[in-house]
């Protein structure tokens, strides 16, 4: 009896332990357009702890975008409160927004959003020159493009030369340039294939276990869920578990 109750207690103190990293308060956005009014998110309250793996689930125009971008501090919302570390962020000017989306969040977008007049290299390498948050830029680059298994002969490579799954490994070795504790990915696999697929879900769990980085998935795609560690889904800006 007196064990079961020092497990308990245990288990509590573990529960306690857990650092909120992401807090949405009653969080609602509407968008207008030519005098309509879109209600995309609905009173959310969510708690998204460090170390996470998150996945977002449900259908298209259920909300799962407009979500990630408020997480990601690029909407705000119409009403209720979004908390990075516990630092209510409504109050923020832009710039120190700015600054939050540099330091500490990573994006992951379904069509990569890499800039085709480049290189691997000088693709992962534009977060670091605008942060100059790492004396070696070009190393650190390197570590990462080869972290997610680009080969050293192909870095100087134009971004047109690598393939979907290639990109997209490229696209996650640039969100991890300035080391945040947050990544933000929206529909990563959707352009991909079954084996390239696999391929991306293995490097974000990777990033999530031994990088200890917070991840926040959102996915139509079933398959995706079996990696990540606790799901919510969505439907007409509303949440659930
Ligand atoms: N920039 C925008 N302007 C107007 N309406 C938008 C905008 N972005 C999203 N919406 C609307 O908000 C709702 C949620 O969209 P979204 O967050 O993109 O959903 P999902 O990513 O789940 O497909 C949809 O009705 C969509 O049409
Ligand atoms: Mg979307």
């Amino acid at each position: 009896m007196i064990n079961q109750n020092q497990n308990q207690e245990q288990n509590l103190n573990q529960e306690i332990k857990k650092t909120e990293k992401i807090l949405l308060k009653g969080v609602s956005k509407y968008y207008r357009t030519e005098g309509e009014k879109v209600l995309a998110l609905n009173n959310i309250n969510l708690c998204i702890y460090e170390g996470d793996f998150i996945g977002i689930m449900g259908p298209s125009g259920a909300g799962k975008s407009t979500l990630l971008l408020i997480i990601a501090t690029i909407e705000r919302p119409s009403f209720g409160e979004l908390y990075i570390d516990s630092i209510p962020t409504s109050d923020m000017l832009d710039s120190d927004l700015q600054l939050i989306r540099l330091n500490k969040i990573g994006m992951v977008f379904q069509d990569y959003y890499l800039i085709s007049s480049l290189s691997a290299l000088e693709n992962v390498l534009l977060p670091l020159e605008i942060s100059n948050k790492f004396n070696n830029p070009v190393k650190r680059a390197k570590e990462l493009l080869k972290m997610v298994g680009i080969k050293e002969n192909r870095f100087n490579d134009n971004i047109n030369k690598f393939s979907g799954g290639e990109k997209q490994r490229i696209s996650i070795a640039r969100a991890l340039t300035n080391d945040p504790d947050i990544i933000i990915a929206d529909e990563p696999t959707a352009n991909l294939d079954t084996k390239n697929s696999k391929i991306i879900m293995d490097i974000f769990t990777n990033i999530n276990q031994h990088l200890k980085k917070t991840i926040i998935i959102a996915t139509h795609d079933p398959k995706v869920l079996a990696f990540t560690e606790k799901i919510y889904f969505i439907n007409d800006g509303k949440i659930s578990t």
